[in-house]
C-alpha cells in the first residue's frame, strides 16, 4: 500500500491522519487548536504528532508520498502561505509550507480547507459520481468549494469560493473579516453557539443548542429556524451560480445538525430559480468528521 499524510487545520482543531490510496484512514490525531501559541509551535506539534504515527506505521513508512495540508483561506497558493484568515487570526502571512519542509522532505501539497475537502468528497464521498456539485463546510467558519464541469474551480489567485463571506444579513452584526452580516457570521457552529448564548444568557455550544431544539426550546426554535433560512440562502446562491447537480454539507455543524438538511431542501425547492435548480439535492458529507483528512490526503493521490 501507498500512504499519505493529511492535515487539516481549523478554528478550533488540527486533524492529521495517515490514509491509504484508497482512502482509509490507518491512524488519526486530533489536536486543539491552541490560540494562545504561536502557528510556529503549532507546527511543531502537528510534526510531533506525525512523526509518532510514521513510527507506528513501520515498514509502511517507506511508502508514505507526501503530505496534504488544507487550511482556512484566504491563502497565497503559490507561496504555501496563510493570508489574512478571520478565524485563525495568529496565522496571518504565515509561511505554513516552509514551516513543514523544515521537518519533512516529502512532498507537499497546499489548498484551501473546504477545497481540499471538496476533493475528498469527489474522490470516495457523497459526490463520486458527479461532475458538477458545491461542498459546504459548516463549521467554525464557513467555506465551500466549487466542483465544476469536472474540475476544481481555483480562480486566479486559489481562493474562489469564499462563500462564507458572502453577505446574507448585514443587520447582524460585523463578521470577523470585518464586513457586515457574513453567511458565517450568522449561519456558522460559531454563530449558532455566540446566538444561542445571547439567547439563553449563559455559554452554549452548538451542540447544545441543537439539543434544546430537539426538547422544543421556543426561542431556540426561532433561531434553528432563521439558520435553516440563512443556509438556504447560501444554497441558492450557489445553485443560481453553478448550476451544481447536488450540494454537499460537511463540517461540525452537519454533524450534530441533521435536523437542518429537511428545511434547507425545501427552501431550496421553493427559492432556487431554475425548475432543475429546485431540484438540487442537499446532503450530509458522506465522509463525516474524516472530510478534511481524507481531503488533504487526496491533494496528494490525485494531484
Ligand atoms: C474561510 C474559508 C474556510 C472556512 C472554514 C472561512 O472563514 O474564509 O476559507 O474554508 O472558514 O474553515
Ligand atoms: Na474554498
Ligand atoms: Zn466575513
Amino acid at each position: 500500500a501507498s500512504y499519505t499524510i493529511g492535515v487539516d487545520i481549523g478554528g478550533t482543531k488540527i486533524a492529521i491522519g495517515v490514509v491509504d490510496e484508497k482512502g482509509a484512514i490507518h491512524a488519526k490525531t486530533i489536536l486543539p487548536t491552541d490560540h494562545t501559541a504561536t502557528p510556529t509551535q503549532m507546527v511543531d506539534r502537528i510534526q510531533q504528532a506525525i512523526h509518532g504515527m510514521l513510527m507506528d506505521l513501520g515498514p509502511g513508512k517507506e511508502h508514505v508520498l507526501g503530505i496534504g495540508i488544507g487550511v482556512p483561506g484566504p491563502i497565497d497558493k503559490t507561496k504555501g502561505k496563510f493570508l489574512c484568515p478571520p478565524n485563525l487570526p495568529k496565522w496571518a502571512n504565515f509561511a505554513v509550507v516552509d514551516e513543514f519542509q523544515k521537518y519533512f522532505s516529502l512532498p507537499i501539497q497546499f489548498e484551501n480547507d473546504a477545497n481540499a475537502a471538496t476533493l475528498g468528497e469527489k474522490w470516495i464521498g457523497a459526490a463520486k459520481d458527479n461532475r458538477n456539485f458545491v461542498y459546504i463546510t459548516i463549521s467554525t467558519g464557513i467555506g465551500a468549494g466549487l466542483y465544476i464541469n469536472g474540475g476544481l474551480v481555483s480562480g486566479a489567485s486559489g481562493n474562489a469560493g469564499e462563500a462564507g463571506h458572502i453577505v446574507i444579513d448585514p443587520g447582524k452584526g460585523t463578521c470577523r473579516c470585518g464586513q457586515k452580516g457574513c453567511f458565517e457570521w450568522v449561519a456558522s457552529g460559531t454563530a449558532i453557539a455566540r446566538q444561542g448564548s445571547e439567547l439563553l444568557g449563559k455559554h452554549v455550544t452548538a451542540k447544545e443548542v441543537f439539543q434544546l431544539y430537539q426538547e422544543g426550546h421556543p426561542a431556540i426554535s426561532s433561531l434553528i429556524s432563521e439558520i435553516v433560512t440563512y443556509i438556504g440562502m447560501g444554497c441558492v446562491t450557489l445553485i443560481n451560480l453553478f448550476d451544481p447537480e447536488k450540494i454537499v454539507i460537511g463540517g461540525g455543524v452537519s454533524e450534530v445538525g441533521e435536523v437542518l438538511f429537511a428545511g434547507i431542501q425545501n427552501y431550496v425547492r421553493q427559492y432556487a430559480l431554475s425548475p432543475k435548480g429546485r431540484e438540487t439535492a442537499i446532503v450530509p458529507a458522506a465522509l463525516r468528521q474524516d472530510t478534511g483528512i481524507i481531503g488533504a490526503a487526496a491533494l496528494i493521490f490525485l494531484r
